[in-house]
């Protein structure tokens, strides 16, 4: 099974389509962000399930009080969406309220140089949280090999990290996963590329020869 997940963070409905085909068998799922679902819509997700038949991550980042947070999530679930992922930071009422609909992915660390200002200072605690309420996932940053280990220590068994930040943003697959990582997250590097089949390809046998050397 493939370790890796497109972001396809495109605004056209078409080339989004297109994209997810020509890589769909070298990922495990699908993450939209806004860009993708403000300029085409919640149907692009079933659309792209339809097109792939791979799970969609839906990455609103939700960070609003409970009743707000259940308002947006249902729709996106009920938009056919396997996953939202949430802020951990309002809270756990708010993340609660989108675990109660479906499958949640909770952010404990970003992988841009900001996330030192506030959200690093606060891993600790949206660990503890994460660990409490079990959710299917968490957010770590792939720039940060060190910190992955550090939430991989911390975090309950069971609870996936999901690592953004390869590529475009300097992270390296490879170290991602050797520090803990279960899921790797890839946007620029594959959609921006002139063959996104072919990067795709490269990341996911290049991930595989990495875990081949783990085990
Ligand atoms: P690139 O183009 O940098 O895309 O490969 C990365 C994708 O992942 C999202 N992203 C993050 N999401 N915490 C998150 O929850 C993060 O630290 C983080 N870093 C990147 C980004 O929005 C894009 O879709």
């Amino acid at each position: 099974m493939s370790r890796l997940i497109l972001a396809l963070d495109v605004y056209e409905r078409r080339k989004a389509v297109e994209i997810a085909r020509k890589t769909a068998e070298y990922l495990w799922a699908i993450k939209v962000n806004w860009p993708l679902i403000m300029v085409s819509g919640l149907g692009i997700i079933r659309e792209l399930r339809g097109a792939t038949g791979l799970p969609v991550i839906a990455d609103l980042k939700l960070a609003d009080i409970p009743n707000t947070n259940r308002l947006i999530a249902r729709k996106v679930f009920e938009a056919g969406a396997d996953y939202v992922i949430v802020h951990g930071f309002p809270g756990r009422d708010s993340v609660k309220a989108v675990m109660e609909l479906g499958e949640t992915i909770v952010v404990v660390e970003m992988s841009h140089p900001g996330a030192e200002e506030f959200i690093q200072p606060a891993t600790d605690g949206l660990i503890r949280m994460a660990n409490e309420l079990e959710p299917f996932g968490v957010i770590a940053p792939a720039t940060r090999p060190g910190r992955i280990s550090y939430i991989r220590s911390k975090l309950k068994p069971g609870i996936k990290i999901l690592t953004p930040g390869v590529g475009a943003q300097g992270g390296k697959a490879g170290e991602a996963l050797k520090a803990g990582a279960d899921y790797v997250i890839v946007g620029r590097s594959i959609y921006e590329s002139d063959d996104p089949g072919k990067s795709a390809a490269g990341i996911h046998w290049g991930i595989h020869k990495v875990l081949d050397g783990l085990r």
